[in-house]
């Protein structure tokens, strides 16, 4: 044991993904050489199958951590502020006269709800599997996960004999699927059961004919006639001639050779009933059970494989065999140095792996997008609740899903913002007397988009569903489906739109919002206010405010356009319009982040709210307007020279920012940061700020966004090829990316240039094109010069001229 595995072992485990590499492929597989430590989360390995998932720790009593991505801390709860309509005035005259200290005071006491807490994201328990060896015995130890195939394993020896687990989430059944063997014939011996924390109402061993299980049934705490949120979670075993009898809670396996497992959980989020659920739970269990593990996980690699399959990516190979090393070894070496090129195809593989294995649209009834913790968590009560926090956090996650041909991960977002769209007219009619829809910078399960947190710098800030908006409008450019623009997309930006139109205000000839902030900033007051010098939070028309009802207005005009809508409320898009606040440019040539230049309290500060605009907005795109993104980088230079990028997330967001504005190199430094701090040290999750460890996937998905938009962007109206190719990588391919307008873009380079790129059209639409800094180019032999009108299906293919 802690040795690395010999060359035998590799093979094998090659034979058992049923590959013919000729090595472990580091760009592909994250592997150990020894288990997890039970219970430390992050050195676990997660899977799973956009609604139920495991983390795999991989010792000799095995432990798979569980989720379900309905089982939260409780029901709904109606947290609407009272008093909010009535004292928003008052507030707003305060700010307008000077009275911010004032202002706040008021709108913290009255216009935010008593009960701060949403609910949080929480966990199935614990399937326990002891295998019954000693994790000192067990020798030529690998444990893997293929983030091509989104499966994980784990292999060793026990005097001479081989034991091999092999765990893979099934979409297509909606389970999960485990295999354990053994060389030896009869040498499997397992001991299972489940447990969790807290809350458990039974867990139950049965041995029958043909149907081993353990079943567990558990509940959110709440009383009974409180409504809590129950599942039911089953393991069933099937294991041959081996002996199966019950000890208690545990079942116990004896002599086997093979056995197979398959768990599914049901909710009550989905199923009104307990019987109902249930009835789910042994219909998709008895259908995988009589498909046979075999072909069960046959469909499901297939499934996965033809999402995450869809992108390659090289960009060359890893000097010294660093890449040959396990994952722990490289993470080490990576604190030190990006030279480990694969480490960086292996992390960009992996966001893949965890978004698909997070965000998948769930059979039957509402789906529920990736949280701050993606799907995975190890207890009661995650790290901010593991909610669905929206002032960056979840829409980050998303950032990959169209360019990296992941598109359709997208969707149960809009599932849960149909859920949270209810709630949202509720509220903006209770807190402002408006109608629309309003969410502020949180959600949970239940769509409940009151304030929450009574938190100083980010709590009052109506905007929420203007940034999940243009998730809507981006899904549209990335697929072109016009009935989802119709019937989804259109309809939401119309309620949103319709409650700015209500609950702005005139201040200076525009239409603003207030009380509000920037997140997650604060300034100090100025002079000719009162209570001058005190740090103030809320404000009106902070900047970012006015570039999110920018693009929502913008949006609801380009879909009316494509629509070819023409009503009352495409009228009023347009006279609103002109009516927002454009942006200010401050006395260092910078954005200004607020109405004034007040002195901010964080010049570093690792929100880049005011930058929204620049990524992953459009309207300072230097390509779009030259004098804004010139602005845009002054304040993005100012912010970073002050110490931004103090969070994993905060980090990636700024490789965004920097490849927008074609800063390559930058956009590499801010990179190779990210490895120096924020990885954990085993599996490669995002962190808030290192040791100690607190796991936010958002940042493993602005990773993934960040190195697409290194290589190819298409936000500002062109598909724009090598935009900011950082020197540390002169030589690559990527295959499959994904440009706005639909097109499927591969692309090859070589010492810093472009080689050739192929542009599949799937819909038809216009293609502008750019290469690097508007170098030259041809197009199918013939050298690009204007907008090409493309036929759906069709290849071209581009070389740079002269
Ligand atoms: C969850 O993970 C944390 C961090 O590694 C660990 O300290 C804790 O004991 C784990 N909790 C459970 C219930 O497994
Ligand atoms: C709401 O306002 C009423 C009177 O206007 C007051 O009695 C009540 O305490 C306020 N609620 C809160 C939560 O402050
Ligand atoms: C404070 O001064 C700024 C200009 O420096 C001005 O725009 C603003 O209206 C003043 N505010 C008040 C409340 O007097
Ligand atoms: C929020 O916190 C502030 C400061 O502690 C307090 O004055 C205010 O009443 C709180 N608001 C609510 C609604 O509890
Ligand atoms: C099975 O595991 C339980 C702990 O879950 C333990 O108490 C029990 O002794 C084990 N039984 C056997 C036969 O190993
Ligand atoms: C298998 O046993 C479990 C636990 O007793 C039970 O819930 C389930 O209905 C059984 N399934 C079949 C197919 O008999
Ligand atoms: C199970 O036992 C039966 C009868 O003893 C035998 O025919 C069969 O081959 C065995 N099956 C396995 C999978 O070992
Ligand atoms: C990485 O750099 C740090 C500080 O510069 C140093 O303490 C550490 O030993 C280095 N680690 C490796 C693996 O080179
Ligand atoms: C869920 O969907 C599946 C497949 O569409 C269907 O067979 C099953 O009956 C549905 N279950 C419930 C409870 O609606
Ligand atoms: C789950 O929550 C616990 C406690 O808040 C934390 O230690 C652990 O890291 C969390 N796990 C994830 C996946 O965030
Ligand atoms: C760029 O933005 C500035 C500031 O809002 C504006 O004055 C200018 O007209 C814009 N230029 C173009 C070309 O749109
Ligand atoms: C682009 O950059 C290259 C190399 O820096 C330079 O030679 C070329 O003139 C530039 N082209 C344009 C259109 O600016």
């Amino acid at each position: 044991m802690h040795t690395t595995p010999g060359k035998n072992t590799l093979l094998a485990l090659l034979a058992l993904a049923g590959d013919v590499l000729a090595i472990l492929d580091g760009s592909r597989y994250m592997w150990f050489a020894q288990p997890a430590q039970w219970p430390i989360f992050e050195e676990g390995m997660p899977i799973g199958n956009g609604r139920v998932a495991a983390t795999i720790y991989g010792g000799g009593a095995e432990v798979l951590g569980i989720n379900e991505n309905s089982i939260w801390t409780g029901p709904f709860q109606d947290r609407t502020p009272l008093n909010a309509s009535q004292n928003e005035p008052i507030v707003r005259s305060m700010l307008q006269e000077g009275h911010i200290s004032e202002a706040y005071d008021l709108t913290m006491s009255q216009m935010i709800p008593t009960n701060n807490d949403p609910r949080a994201f929480s966990y199935f328990g614990n399937i326990n599997l002891d295998f019954g060896h000693a994790d000192d015995d067990m020798a030529d130890y690998v444990r893997w996960l293929d983030t091509k195939e989104g499966t994980a394993g784990v292999e060793y020896t026990v005097d001479g004999v081989t034991f091999t687990r092999e765990y893979t989430p099934s979409y297509p059944h909606g389970v999960l699927l485990a295999r354990f063997t053994t060389s030896k014939p009869g040498a499997l011996n397992l001991n299972v059961t489940m447990s969790r924390t807290d809350h458990i109402q039974s867990v139950v061993a049965s041995a029958a004919k043909d149907n081993n299980t353990v079943t567990l049934v558990s509940s959110s705490g709440q009383s009974e006639d409180e409504n809590p949120i129950l599942w039911t979670g089953q393991a069933r075993f099937v294991s041959g001639n081996a002996s199966c009898t019950t000890s208690g809670a545990n079942l116990l396996i004896k002599g086997a050779t093979t056995v197979d497992m398959f768990f599914d959980v049901e909710t009550s989020f989905r199923y009104p009933t307990q019987t109902a659920w249930e009835a789910e739970m042994r219909r998709k269990l008895n259908n995988v059970y009589k498909t046979g593990y075999k072909a069960a996980k046959q469909a499901a690699v297939a499934d996965t494989k033809s999402l995450l399959g869809r992108v390659t990516l090289d960009l060359g190979t890893s000097p010294n065999a660093l890449a040959d090393l396990p994952t722990d070894q490289r993470i080490i070496n990576a604190r030190n140095s990006s030279s480990d090129v694969q480490l960086t195809v292996l992390v960009f593989n992996y966001g893949r792996h965890l978004l698909a294995a997070s965000s998948r649209k769930t059979a039957n009834s509402t789906s529920l997008p990736a949280n701050l913790q993606g799907i995975w968590n190890n207890s009661t009560s995650a790290p901010w609740g593991g909610k669905y926090t929206i002032n960056i956090n979840i829409e980050m996650n998303y950032w990959p899903a169209g360019p990296t041909n992941l598109i359709e991960t997208q969707e149960p977002l809009f599932d849960l913002m149909a859920v949270a769209n209810a709630r949202g007219q509720t509220l903006a009619k209770s807190m402002y007397g408006c109608p629309g829809t309003v969410f502020h910078h949180n959600l949970d399960l239940w769509g409940d988009g009151a304030p929450t947190d009574n938190y100083t710098v980010s709590t009052m800030w109506p905007m929420g569903a203007a940034w999940l908006a243009s998730h809507m409008m981006e899904h549209y450019r990335f697929t072109a489906d016009k009935a989802f623009l119709r019937d989804i997309a259109y309809p939401f930006l119309v309620d949103v739109a319709t409650f700015y139109q209500c609950y702005t205000f005139d201040y200076q000839g525009y239409r603003v919002t207030g009380p509000s902030l920037s997140p997650e900033n604060s300034f100090y007051i100025p002079d000719n206010f009162t209570k001058a010098g005190e740090l103030g939070y809320v404000d009106l028309a902070p900047a970012m405010d006015n570039q999110l009802m920018t693009d929502v207005f913008s949006s609801v005009l380009e879909a009316a356009e494509i629509l070819k809508l023409d009503n009352s409320a495409v009228d009023a898009a347009r006279e609103f319009l002109p009516l927002i606040q454009p942006p200010l440019i401050g006395s260092l040539g910078q954005i200004l982040e607020w109405r004034l230049e007040y002195k901010e309290k964080a010049p570093g500060q690792k929100h880049l709210s005011p930058l929204w605009a620049l990524m992953p907005g459009t309207q300072f795109s230097p390509l779009v307007n030259q004098t804004l993104g010139s602005a845009a980088e002054v304040l993005l230079d100012r912010r970073v020279s002050h110490g931004a990028g103090s969070t994993g997330w905060s980090r990636t967001w700024l490789i965004n920012q920097y490849a927008r504005l074609y800063r390559g190199d930058d956009a590499w430094d801010h990179l190779t940061e990210w490895f120096a701090v924020f990885t954990t040290p085993f599996n490669l999750y995002n962190t808030d700020g290192g040791a100690p460890y607190k796991f936010q996937i958002d940042g493993n998905f602005g990773f993934v966004s960040g190195v697409t938009e290194m290589l190819l962007q298409s936000h500002a109206g062109v598909v724009h090829l090598l935009p900011a190719l950082p020197t540390a990588l002169p030589t690559g391919s990527v295959k499959g990316l994904v440009a706005r307008g639909n097109f499927v873009v591969d692309i090859a380079w070589d010492e810093g240039k472009l080689i050739s790129a192929q542009i599949t059209s799937r819909a038809g639409a216009e293609l502008s094109l750019r290469y690097m800094n508007g170098s030259a180019i041809s197009v199918n032999g013939a050298a690009y010069t204007d907008p090409i009108v493309t036929t759906a299906g069709k290849v071209y293919k581009i070389v740079p001229r002269g």
